[in-house]
């Protein structure tokens, strides 16, 4: 508070104003604005819209949202990247519409925008908060030079279960660590929110969005307050403890209530209880989804949502349709009036309804700079774990390779799931080992996936085609490949779309026919290292044993291609540690490292009946949290305490 009042008297005291004016400026403002609104128009500003592609530019008809802009029915627009476009829409609101109130445009940037970085799970293995608050900075100021002013960052969903697709997008496991990461993600993307490339964060899922019951997306969550409050909610409480400016809500529900529509969680815990001041915005159709809980009609659960404490709608279109619940009582016109205010506030903060075009200058100069890609081959090499190493790695430069594997000539699958602006055309591995000039044989080995449909959908087309070639013929070159190499390097794993949203499983295996390679691989006798192309956690015993090294290189980023190659021969040391545990099997999930003793805990790997254990699986995971080797070993020893009894905290 007094850091804030002297942050306050120094800006005030520059533009000429007590503290007092200041705030009070601005109150006014949006009080004047407010007092000139209609009702709809109050309700038009909660509503949140996917801005259509080319609807402004003439490519393509309206949709009906640029009637619904001009009529002042929608207060924010997300999903395009295209600065023309949202110049033509922010013209629309400001000069069509009757109070010319300019729109908030909001983006997943999640993990870089052009310059895509690894992604969150990978990002988190650096153990570098200065690293993720820079990947934040840096996405911030690419996205705000296209005119973004919402990121839809950070995620910070804490999940046990490797199952869930969505695992990708969060930081995994550790309540601190994903709070300490929260923080820098905010700080990164807002800044104080004075300067033209310092935007607004969101902090999503609201709440426990990780917890979806057997790790299926969407599905139901239910945990005691303890539970939620000291090992889930931390990371939330952290974005809102650094100022973040809004928080999304999620799709599962909270003890039987839909978090969307849930007033425990968006009123008491985050306003009343962590003093949020900003503006909840919905998740893509949480409000409409309420009706497929149970909840109601379309009517009652946005009636629901607002009265819960959501400010802004997003894609359901049920809080534009509020007038009458209005009328009939059921929602009070205080409660839109302070909606409507939170968002105006937040466009307030960034300076948008005295500068509406303050964020759509023309600045290609500020993307994918060299500064920015130098910083996220630097991240994405730091953000590598080796899990395996039999002396095999860093590799010297005059070992011949071969080079097999479908992610090896994959390079636009690296940016993963998320992949913000990115240029499908990134590197492959193939193309920066050529480049740097090594000895290399290339053979595929196999395709992605047994099945054609589901690959293609798993690799978003990203430029991947399917090779017609059989099995047996694919695994022969490769096998010949390996023969004639000092060594193998199998580029092998998930391609990006099997982790993110809606990309649960059931087995955490490398896919079937990449497997198939490495057994015919193993078969040869040649060392083969593993390179993984992951977002989740995987079950690999039988890799662990025969694999001569394993290192998991996640999906890196548009640089990734060159950050392997760094590591790989050594340029860099790989520093990287796991923060969600890798299981031996899916049975032991959900398996984390500061799980409770219980009463009968297991004091070995072995099987003692009537102690908690698995008849068959050790109860150890494969490599546990924190777990990652360098090119070095290290001893720690000669510890002591630094008293003989401590406190809890
Ligand atoms: C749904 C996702 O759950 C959320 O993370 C994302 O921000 C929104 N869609 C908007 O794309």
């Amino acid at each position: 508070c007094m850091a804030l009042m002297a942050f306050m008297a120094v800006s005030c005291a520059q533009s000429g104003m007590s503290p007092q004016d200041r705030l009070t400026v601005n109150d006014k403002k949006i009080n004047e604005i407010i007092a000139q609104m209609t009702l709809e128009e109050k309700l038009g500003q909660l509503n949140c819209l996917v801005a259509p592609r080319g609807a402004v530019t003439g490519e393509q008809q309206s949709t009906g949202v640029a009637e619904k802009v001009r009529a002042g029915a929608v207060g924010s627009l997300f999903g395009r990247h295209d600065r023309d476009e949202l110049m033509a829409w922010q013209k629309m609101a400001v000069e069509e519409s009757r109070l010319g109130i300019p729109l908030l445009f909001g983006a997943d940037i999640i993990h870089g925008y052009r310059t895509t970085f690894p992604v969150p799970l990978a990002l988190a293995a650096t153990w570098n908060p200065e690293s993720m608050e820079r990947v934040a900075r840096i996405s911030t100021v690419e996205a705000s030079a296209d005119g973004i002013t919402w990121l839809y960052n950070p995620m910070v969903d804490i999940c046990r279960d490797g199952r869930w697709g969505r695992c990708v997008e969060g930081a995994g496991e550790d309540p601190f660590l994903s709070s300490v990461y929260a923080a820098a993600m905010v700080r990164g993307t807002q800044g104080d929110l004075q300067d033209d490339d310092e935007i607004l964060a969101c902090v999503k899922h609201f709440a426990l969005y990780g917890a979806s019951e057997a790790g299926r997306d969407y599905r139901e969550t239910d945990m005691s307050p303890a539970r939620m409050f000291n090992e889930y909610f931390p990371p939330y409480k952290a974005a809102v403890d650094a100022g973040v400016a809004t928080v999304m809500t999620s799709f599962n529900d909270v003890n039987g209530i839909p978090a969307t529509g849930n007033r425990w969680l968006m009123t008491e815990v985050l306003r009343d209880f962590w003093g949020f001041e900003g503006f909840v915005v919905s998740d893509y159709n949480a409000v409409g989804e309420m009706v497929r809980h149970g909840i109601g009609d379309r009517k009652a659960v946005s009636e629901m949502a607002l009265n819960a404490g959501v400010d802004s709608d997003m894609m359901t279109e049920g809080f534009v349709e509020l007038a009458a619940s209005v009328k009939e009582g059921k929602v009070s016109m205080k409660a839109v009036d302070q909606a409507c205010r939170r968002v105006l506030e937040a466009k307030d903060k960034l300076g948008l309804l005295d500068a509406p075009y303050k964020f759509l200058r023309c600045e290609e100069e500020r993307i994918y700079t060299q500064e920015h890609r130098a910083a996220a081959r630097r991240i994405a090499a730091e953000s590598f774990v080796l899990l395996k190493n039999d002396d095999v790695l860093p590799l010297s430069s005059k070992k011949k390779v071969a080079l097999v594997g479908p992610l090896a000539d994959a390079g636009a699958q690296y940016t993963g799931s998320w992949q913000g602006a990115a240029y499908d055309d990134c590197k492959s591995l193939l193309t920066a080992m050529t480049e740097a000039g090594l000895d290399v044989i290339f053979a595929r080995g196999s395709n992605m996936l047994e099945d054609e449909e589901l690959e293609q959908a798993a690799c978003r087309n990203r430029k991947y085609v399917r090779d017609s070639r059989s099995e047996s013929e694919m695994i022969r070159e490769a096998v010949n490949a390996a023969r004639r190499s000092d060594v193998v390097l199998a580029a092998v794993g998930e391609p990006a779309w099997m982790t993110g949203e809606a990309s649960s499983r059931t087995s955490l295996d490398i896919p079937q026919p990449q497997k198939r390679l490495l057994e015919a691989l193993v078969r040869t006798g040649k060392p083969v290292i593993l390179l993984l192309f992951s977002g989740r956690p995987m079950t690999l015993e039988w890799e662990n044993d025969n694999m001569a090294a394993i290192l998991d290189v996640w999906y890196g980023g548009s640089e990734a291609a060159d950050a392997i190659v760094d590591v790989v021969y050594g340029k860099v040391n790989p520093s990287g540690k796991l923060t969600m545990t890798f299981p031996r099997n899916v049975g032991q999930i959900p398996i984390y490292y500061n799980m409770k003793n219980g009463g009968r805990p297991a004091k070995t790997d072995s099987y003692k009946r009537f102690s908690s254990c698995y008849i068959d699986s050790p109860n150890s995971p494969l490599y546990p949290f924190g777990y990652g080797l360098s090119y070095t070993t290290y001893e720690y020893g000669d510890f002591s305490l630094s008293a003989e009894t401590m406190p809890a905290d």
